[in-house]
């Protein structure tokens, strides 16, 4: 059986990354900036989804970014991410980010989020991924919570949907 065809474990798609904030991460009050944050997390979300998806991936989506505290100058920060869905083509991806002080090693939930990616052929297009099977508890919590949040995604997308078109029509009719 190819690796495409064969269903994947979320935590065969565990990625672990650190970082050290450094001065260029920061703002005027010694914390990093929320777009540092933001930068790595998208690359976490990334490694984890083409690990599972062994094709490349792109973006198309973050939700529920939550900023829960900072990460200060000289501080490590911690990322972790594993993919906890599939649809068809997209993947959605969870991060968990700590901060941790090197001289104590105490460490803070400084931020979490999620996001949607497509894998892609060379062309640009969506492709099929191959399942996720949730073994665990934890990663089943995680699938039916991700399959939740997907079903909002889809359900707001066709609400802007109806009324772009309204709005057209209206300023169709105004014209
Ligand atoms: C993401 C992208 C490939 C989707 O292409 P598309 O032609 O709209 O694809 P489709 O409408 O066929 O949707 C494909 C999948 O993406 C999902 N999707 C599309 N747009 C989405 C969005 N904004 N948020 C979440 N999921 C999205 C669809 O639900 C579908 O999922 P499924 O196959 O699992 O059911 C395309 O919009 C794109 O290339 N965007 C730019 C990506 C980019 O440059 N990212 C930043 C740098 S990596």
């Amino acid at each position: 059986m190819a690796i495409h065809d064969t269903p994947g474990r979320p935590c065969d798609s565990a990625v672990e990354m650190n970082e050290l904030v450094l001065p260029t991460h920061t703002n005027s009050l010694g914390t990093i900036f929320g777009g540092q944050i933001m930068a790595w997390i998208d690359i976490c979300a990334g490694m984890a989804a083409m690990r599972h998806a062994r094709a490349q991936c792109v973006t198309a989506s973050m939700d529920a970014l939550d900023f829960i505290a900072p990460a200060r100058l000289g501080e490590l920060v911690n990322l972790k991410g594993m993919v906890n869905y599939v649809g068809r083509t997209s993947l959605e991806v969870g991060v968990r980010v700590e901060a941790e002080d090197p001289r104590t090693g105490v460490r803070r939930h400084t931020a979490s989020a999620y996001l949607t990616f497509v894998a892609i052929a060379d062309d640009g297009t969506p492709i099929p991924v191959r399942r996720l099977e949730p073994s665990t508890p934890s990663e089943r919590l995680r699938y039916e919570e991700a399959e939740a949040r997907r079903g909002q995604r889809l359900a707001l997308a066709r609400e802007r949907a109806r009324l772009r078109a309204e709005h057209d029509q209206r300023a169709g009719r105004d014209a």
